[in-house]
């Protein structure tokens, strides 16, 4: 049987926001094995970052349990999980999030500085990294300095910076255009062939067409898509 890196079981994410409540996942349930690409869709406001958030241990769920590579997230202290994460995750967003001040170079480093890769490795693997998504080029420029294609490409290579087992990818061709995005897609299906485990949340019905299995969530649940 396939290992199973991620699982969401009953997963409760509710946000209090004054007297408010939002039920932003309504007991969802996902289980990704080692290797895999999963495509995860939904209409807007149905919980799909909300998941990753989870998926990535950037948060902790409401009720119900989260288990990455087998252990339950909830039993981490949030400086464990913050070192779960740098270690096995690499994320990738729409907006790129990379910092505006630093070199692409220094925007790679920056995983391994907080997992204290020394710092002559750590330049050598950036640089490595960013000849690997063909920006060996652009090695110092700023994010501004590059287009949103580069930048994005940038953010795969930092996503790759601690060699995670699993990939995050939200959207990460939203702001892209359509060629562009399917160069970034590709890039994606050739780090699953290496052996990465992908979940990459979209919109777009052709992307996702590309992944080896696509869920489907609506308010905040999975949701079985008639044919
Ligand atoms: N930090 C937060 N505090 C309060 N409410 C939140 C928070 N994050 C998300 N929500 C709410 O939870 C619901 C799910 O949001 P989420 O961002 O997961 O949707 P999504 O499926 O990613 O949508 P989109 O496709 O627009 O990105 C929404 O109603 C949103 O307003
Ligand atoms: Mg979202």
């Amino acid at each position: 049987m396939k290992r199973s890196i991620i699982r969401l079981e009953n997963v409760w994410k509710s946000y209090v926001m004054g007297k408010v409540r939002v039920d932003a996942l309504r007991g969802i349930n996902l289980d990704v094995s080692l290797g895999e690409f999963i495509a995860i869709r939904g209409p807007s406001g149905s919980g799909k970052s909300t998941a990753m958030n989870l998926i990535g241990c950037l948060d902790y769920p409401t009720s119900g349990t989260v288990l990455l590579d087998g252990n339950d997230i909830s039993r981490l202290r949030e400086s464990e999980l913050a070192q779960v994460r740098g270690r096995k995750i690499g994320f990738v967003f729409q907006q790129f999030n990379l910092i505006p001040s630093l070199s692409a170079v220094e925007n790679v480093e920056l995983p391994m500085v907080f997992q204290n890769v020394p710092k002559k490795k750590r330049i050598k693997r950036a640089m490595d990294l960013l000849s690997s998504v063909g920006l060996g080029e652009r090695l110092n420029h700023r994010p501004r300095e590059l287009s949103g294609g580069q930048q994005q490409r940038v953010s795969i290579a930092r996503a790759l910076a601690n060699d995670p087992e699993v990939i995050l990818a939200d959207e990460p061709t939203g702001n892209l255009d359509s060629a562009t995005g399917k160069s970034i897609m590709e890039m994606l299906i050739s780090l699953n062939k290496e052996g990465k485990t992908i979940i990459l949340v979209t919109h777009d019905e052709n992307l996702a067409r590309m992944a080896g299995r696509v869920e489907y969530i609506m308010d905040g649940k999975n949701y079985r898509r008639l044919k």
